[in-house]
């Protein structure tokens, strides 16, 4: 999909012409990419195959985490110390936090967003899918955590506050809602990049474990991948300048919520990450199966 092996920022300026040939090709990836739409289900034929391969050769941890109950004490709200909680048990305390703020805000945006049958643009049909997408992450997410044993794991909503702000935040007009919307996807990109290495560090003792969570890491960050590009599509000259200032912000506030996050990951580097994202901190093996806006590329 991808054809260049050189790579502009994702901050890179695009015409109204080039912004409609990329919705354009992001929609002939995406129909290829995921299958068919199974809009009852919020699930798309290709990845429920995907899921259906890790489900039917499942991969387990060779040992139990430390202590389990742990994890099922902390991983809605932390109520112990994260520094006295071993790296494993936040790693995935962490991993759920971050999936679970996904489901939350993509549960309202399903509700808010036109379905396929009511679709009439072009941009509609894609955030229809891009959203089945994101739910079939989230099985994906939930099939990590069973790789630990952690099968008792149950999705709920997040505090008042929070929930609010995703509830009406899918109804903002877009000139409010494109620009964070794309910096939440460039930091689920960025998260996806650190936790890869953080694999490496936390489950050394775990080679399969580590393997098969890696398998299901790639497996999001090829959509994410291509999300981050669909999303900055959205926006003209001024979004994207503001999208650059609210980046910092946004990555600050939303790691300020999870607080193990600290202690597994360097935020302000992260930041970095977002602000200088230019596809080659992307492995080739992933970045041909995703999609990168044209205006990203130079063409050899
Ligand atoms: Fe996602
Ligand atoms: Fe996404």
């Amino acid at each position: 999909m991808v054809e260049s092996n050189t790579y502009r920022s994702i901050f890179s300026p695009c015409s109204a012409q080039e912004q409609e040939e990329n919705f354009e090709s992001y929609w002939r990836f995406t129909q290829q990419h995921a299958g068919k739409l199974l809009e009852e289900d919020k699930d798309l034929t290709n990845k429920r195959e995907k899921l259906k391969y890790f489900q039917d050769n499942p991969v387990r941890s060779r040992n139990p985490l430390p202590n389990p109950e742990l994890f099922y004490r902390n991983y809605i709200k932390f109520k112990d110390d994260p520094q006295l909680i071993d790296r494993k048990t936040l790693l995935l305390t962490a991993i759920y936090k971050f999936a679970r703020h996904e489901w939350v805000g993509i549960s309202e945006a399903w509700n808010v967003i036109p379905d396929m049958a009511a679709s009439k643009k072009l941009t509609d049909k894609i955030s229809r899918v891009h959203l089945a997408e994101e739910f079939c992450h989230i099985r994906f997410f939930n099939e990590m955590l069973c790789i630990f044993h952690l099968d008792k794991v149950e999705w709920v909503p997040l505090g008042p506050i929070k929930q609010r702000v995703y509830r009406i935040f899918p109804r903002l007009p877009g000139a409010l809602m494109d620009a964070p919307a794309f910096i939440t996807e460039l930091m689920g990109m960025t998260f996806y990049q650190h936790l890869d290495t953080l694999f490496g560090e936390i489950l050394a003792d775990e080679p399969e474990a580590q393997q098969r969570l890696r398998e299901i890491l790639h497996e999001i960050m090829v959509d994410e991948m291509a999300h981050v590009g669909q999303r900055r599509n959205f926006i003209g000259p001024v979004g994207i300048k503001l999208a650059q200032l609210m980046l910092p912000t946004i990555y600050r506030l939303f790691f300020w919520g999870i607080p193990e996050a600290k202690y597994l990951f360097n935020v302000e580097k992260m930041i970095q990450d977002g602000l200088s994202f230019d596809y080659t901190s992307v492995s080739s093996n992933l970045l041909k199966r995703s999609w990168v806006p044209s205006y990203c590329q130079i063409q050899n």
